[in-house]
């Protein structure tokens, strides 16, 4: 297990969108290079940087041309070695993202696969018998190459899935077995893209639709068997490195498949992300919301679960949002992030936060770019500094950005954010460093709830730390005597054996 991930905070970067260095319009690699001490002031040390590799961006970069190989968009491969080296300069680790599942159907193998003759990468892709034959239960495109058969996606129609063979063998006419040598190839390639960019200095993976890759592997156990490979070449010649999967079933992916860390994430094959409040009230009423008034039973069963049965073998990533979902600011508003933020930060695991969400930034509907659709309005441009032009995000001209700033008059901004003490990026710092002063609220403590009633008040304890909250728009007793209180949003009050929490009101104090 890499140690580093005791006490990671990861933030996770959408490169288009983060800080144009060259004034072209679109987020680039060293953008975030020269961001990096915004994101270690606010107390992150570890990154995700969405695909930033050679792609036809039919997918935002989920459609990938070329593994080894930086678009040029967003600078070259120096660059990101330079990244690599600058962020452990600071004691910060990057990790990539990684898509195994597909590539595009501009992939160099993709297009040799499509030939009629046969060729090496004839089998690197699912290609069903004959053109005239979509086999039931997956997707199929047909007649675009003048080999004799459909190719099956994985997702939209550009992105061709890989063939890493069948579990269950319905029809050995044209599915191969997992363990077939022919399909073996596939995963070696996906091992040796994984070195390359360890070899170069990268601190690990996310895993795009880790659980994607055998075919008819309801259990998923043929899955599995391909990442415990993964995981035992990491364990072997790259300890340090970490791999976090998008399976969204801790147990799965972490007891079976040896992942470090997994997604807590709410039906992501339906690309119904929830984030954060895929943690809510099962009737879709978020449980810090003022008005809810919930319990937060139904919002912790799920996480309280999959951590039991994962218990020290690796981490679950709750995380604030991220380039799939609504942002979380879209249903809390400020003093509802703030208890969000608070119990995102103390919970046990690895969290991640999605660019943008320290300071609220807004979901923003609007038309499609590079295969968002709906996605598209979280995607927008960092908003660095209110008095620049762009939002201090690139100083092209507006018509040229990638996608166009929040352009309301209190969009909020990182800058003037800072400058405030009562500010959400202010409390995103101070919780971090909370997290980095007390081991006990770090990934690997213990969580016990102290209360959880069906009124809405929540408290757990973690080692001699106790997390309290209040939702509610009015006063609430906490019947738990506080000790040293280490940080609070609104205002908890000690008596003498219980706690007043006011209205929205999330503590952190020692216990007594
Ligand atoms: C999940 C990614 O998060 C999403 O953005 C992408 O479109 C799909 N996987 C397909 O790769």
């Amino acid at each position: 297990m890499p140690q580093w991930l005791k006490n990671a905070v990861f933030y996770e970067i959408y490169p288009q969108s983060f800080y144009d260095s060259n004034d072209d319009g679109i987020g680039d690699i060293n953008g975030i290079t020269q961001k990096l001490d915004y994101i270690k002031g606010l107390g992150f040390n570890a990154l995700w940087l969405n695909p930033c590799y050679l792609s036809p961006f039919m997918d935002a970069g989920y459609d990938v041309e070329d593994y080894l190989t930086v678009a040029p968009r967003y600078g070259t491969n120096d660059d990101l070695y330079n990244l690599f080296k600058e962020a452990h300069k600071r004691n910060m680790h990057v990790i990539l993202d990684l898509v195994p599942g597909h590539t595009s159907d501009q992939h160099r193998w993709f297009l040799e696969s499509k030939l009629p003759e046969r060729n090496k990468y004839s089998d690197y892709y699912v290609w069903s018998k004959s053109v005239w034959e979509k086999p039931q239960g997956y997707q199929w495109v047909s007649g675009m190459s003048d080999r004799d058969g459909c190719y099956m996606l994985n997702f939209f129609n550009s992105q061709p899935a890989l063939n890493y063979g069948f579990n269950n063998i319905t029809d050995a006419s044209w599915q191969m077995s997992y363990t077939d040598e022919r399909v073996k190839a596939t995963f070696d390639e996906i091992l040796d893209v994984m070195r390359f960019w360890l070899d170069h200095g990268c601190d690990g993976f996310r895993v795009d639709m880790a659980d994607s890759l055998v075919k008819n592997d309801d259990e998923k156990t043929a899955t599995a068997s391909l990442w415990r490979r993964a995981r035992a070449m990491l364990d072997k010649d790259y300890p340090e490195a970490m791999i976090v999967s998008e399976w969204c079933n801790a147990p799965r992916s972490i007891n079976m498949a040896g992942f470090h860390c997994d997604f807590l994430l709410n039906h992501y094959q339906k690309m119904t992300y929830y984030g954060f409040r895929c943690i809510e009230d099962g009737q879709n009423k978020s449980y810090f919301s003022k008005t809810a008034h919930v319990s937060a039973h139904n919002m912790l069963n799920k996480y309280l679960d999959e951590l039991r049965q994962i218990e020290g073998k690796g981490y679950i990533s709750v995380i604030s949002g991220n380039h799939d979902t609504e942002r979380i600011s879209y249903t809390l508003d400020n003093s509802e992030l703030r208890l969000a933020y608070t119990m995102l930060l103390t919970l046990p695991g690895v969290p991640f936060f999605y660019y943008g969400d320290e300071i609220a930034m807004r979901y923003i509907p609007q038309k499609s770019k590079e295969g968002g659709f709906h996605r598209t309005g979280s995607r927008t441009p960092m908003q660095w500094d209110r008095t620049l032009p762009n939002l201090g995000f690139s100083n092209a001209e507006s018509s040229k950005l990638y996608l166009q700033v929040d352009d309301r008059p209190d969009a909020p901004c990182a800058l003037q954010q800072a400058q405030d003490d009562n500010s959400l990026l202010n409390l995103v710092r101070r919780l971090n460093e909370l997290r980095q002063q007390y081991p006990d609220l770090q990934a690997d403590g213990s969580m016990e709830i102290l209360v959880c009633d069906d009124k809405s008040v929540l408290c757990y304890r973690r080692g001699n730390i106790a997390v309290a909250f209040n939702p509610k728009d009015e006063s609430a007793i906490l019947p738990i005597a506080m000790g040293e209180k280490l940080f609070e949003t609104g205002n908890a009050v000690s008596q003498s054996d219980y706690t007043l929490l006011g209205a929205q009101t999330a503590v952190v104090f020692k216990l007594k």
